[in-house]
């Protein structure tokens, strides 16, 4: 069973998709061990506790910089001896020593269709304002690893949803969370606990599952 750590810094919805596919059997071979979050007044933590998930605050303001941030972030996560470190709308950039250290253990999910309407300054509603501006008619969600480029890590899974020509901002934050981010990251999840993603030259490569494994 891999051990899940899930970082957030806000309204925790993603965290929720998580912790309703573990209830209803879909994440194999892993569990929420502890719930981090970036922010004390963030309604992720209110879920967590609700799910009886062990649930920790550590705000950067705490911390001189990133590289002594993430450390303490990293030191959370080895002592629950973590597998898998999610990023589920936790707001901040880790250290490349963080990165370096759970390389291809951290996977984030990321409000559009990566490479388009990512990385630096694109996350949140703003990522939804630039797609409305831009006219696209087609936007989605990305799940990916992380690496030192940010959102430019490895792909794992992406959906597409639609954007119709009364949307805001915030139905089409909406619509996005609903038909993809929600799908996906269970998904993407659940592929990693069951040892089924391999990162090759760049690229995610999805294995079929084991006849006889676990789930299946
Ligand atoms: C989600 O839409 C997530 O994709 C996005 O923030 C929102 C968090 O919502 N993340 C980013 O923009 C990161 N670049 P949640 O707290 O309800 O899961």
């Amino acid at each position: 069973m891999k051990n899940i750590a899930v970082l957030v810094s806000g309204g925790g919805t993603n965290l929720q998709a998580l912790i309703d596919a573990t209830v209803a059997g879909k994440i194999r071979n892993g569990r929420i061990s502890i719930v981090l979050s970036s922010r004390r007044d963030a309604y992720a933590l209110e879920r967590a506790r609700a799910a009886c998930i062990d649930c920790c605050v550590l705000e950067p303001k705490d911390y001189s910089g990133r590289d002594n941030y993430s450390k303490a972030l990293a030191q959370r996560l080895l002592e629950h001896k973590i597998d898998l470190v999610v990023l589920a709308g936790f707001m901040h950039i880790l250290s490349s020593e963080f990165i370096k250290h759970f390389e291809n253990r951290i996977i984030n999910v990321h409000p559009s269709l990566i490479p388009s309407f990512c990385g630096d300054g694109f996350y949140g509603l703003r990522v939804h304002e630039a797609v409305l501006e831009k006219g696209v008619k087609l936007t989605g969600a990305t799940v990916h690893f992380v690496n030192e480029i940010t959102d430019g890590g490895p792909i794992i899974l992406q959906k597409a949803v639609p954007v119709f020509a009364d949307d805001t901002a915030k139905t089409l934050q909406e619509r996005v969370m609903r038909e993809a981010e929600w799908q996906i990251l269970p998904e993407a999840v659940s592929l990693f606990c069951e040892g089924r993603l391999l990162v090759e030259g760049g690229r995610v490569i999805i294995s079929d599952a084991q006849p006889g494994s676990f789930g299946h």
